[in-house]
């Protein structure tokens, strides 16, 4: 096989991780052109391509050299891992968005009193390698059912007595009148790559799609809080901003006892808090959006 030295990454064709993938790529500076068959985007700009696939495809291409890294769920790698007895891949880096777990759930009149109460059941789900670790670590012996996709009516059609699936907002339970009982992994996207990086131009391309990872990571949902205000109200105002930041004080030029106040606040900034902060006697209050940082 002739080297590549293309950095190649495996993400998600379509799915609950896709959006926010192409979101996050696109922040770190990456402009991709589709191919007709909506299978490869070749990278403009950077020397960085994807290849759209099923996200339980994305640990096996990057094992097998095929690509370089993935996006996918810690839910994929980690069934993976569990299924090959090896620890060839790694997460580099948690990336904040599709957090779900990994959760028993069974019909919502059945009685729970722990993981015992599994105990001879057959559990459906699209990870059999993560649930037979658990079911293992709580000395339970049940069945499992591994099936592909619709793990949600298993328990409707009598093919199982209970299920193992990954529950987000809870909907899908909800539907078909289950309740979750038990979280066997919490879970969310990761970047995930081989445990030994490649020392070529592919390395250097990682090293900068981390850097520029972290800088989108670490202010996102961040906003940018400018004001103005009398200097007397600065404590006041600093007290009523959330989350404790540090800001920054400015003198206006020509106004004395006028100041400038511009901080760094992680969480949104709604309106009840900004009116609190007018209340301490902010004017012409800003809100800003943080796209990115480099420190
Ligand atoms: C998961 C899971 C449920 C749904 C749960 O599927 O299998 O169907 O999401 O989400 P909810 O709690 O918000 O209803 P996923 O989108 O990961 O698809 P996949 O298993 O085919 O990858
Ligand atoms: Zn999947």
């Amino acid at each position: 096989m002739m080297a590549r030295e293309r950095l190649r990454i495996a993400v998600q064709k379509s799915g609950r991780l896709s959006e926010s993938c192409f979101d996050l790529l696109e922040r770190c500076g990456l402009r991709f052109r589709r191919s007709r068959d909506g299978l490869f985007c070749y990278g403009e700009g950077e020397p960085v391509d994807l290849l759209l696939v099923r996200d339980d495809d994305i640990p096996g291409l990057i094992g097998q050299g095929v690509c370089d890294l993935g996006i996918v769920g810690r839910n994929v790698l980690e069934e993976y891992a569990a299924g090959v007895g090896a620890t060839a891949l790694r997460s580099l880096r948690d990336l904040g968005f599709g957090r779900c777990r990994l959760a028993i759930a069974i019909p919502r009149e059945a009685d729970y009193g722990g993981p015992g109460s599994l105990a001879g059941l057959r559990i459906a789900t699209s990870y059999p390698n993560l649930l037979r670790d658990w079911l293992r670590r709580q000395s339970v012996a049940a069945a499992v059912v591994t099936l592909a996709g619709s793990v949600e009516i298993a328990p409707r059609l009598g093919t199982a007595d209970a299920i193992c699936d990954l529950v987000q907002s809870g909907a899908t339970l909800l539907a078909n009148q289950l309740r979750e009982v038990d979280c066997v992994l919490d879970s969310e996207a990761a970047l995930v790559g081989p445990v030994s990086l490649p020392v070529d131009e592919r390395g250097d391309a990682i090293e900068w799609l981390l850097r520029r990872v972290d800088g989108v990571t670490r202010v996102r949902g961040s906003r940018l809080l400018l004001l103005q205000a009398a200097r007397d109200c600065v404590d006041a105002i600093i007290a009523a901003l959330p989350g404790a930041p540090s800001p920054t004080v400015l003198q206006m030029d020509g106004r004395p006892g006028e100041v400038m106040v511009q901080a760094l606040c992680a969480d949104e900034l709604g309106w009840r808090q900004l009116e609190a902060i007018q209340r301490a006697g902010a004017r012409e209050l800003f809100v800003l959006p943080v796209e990115r940082a480099l420190a």
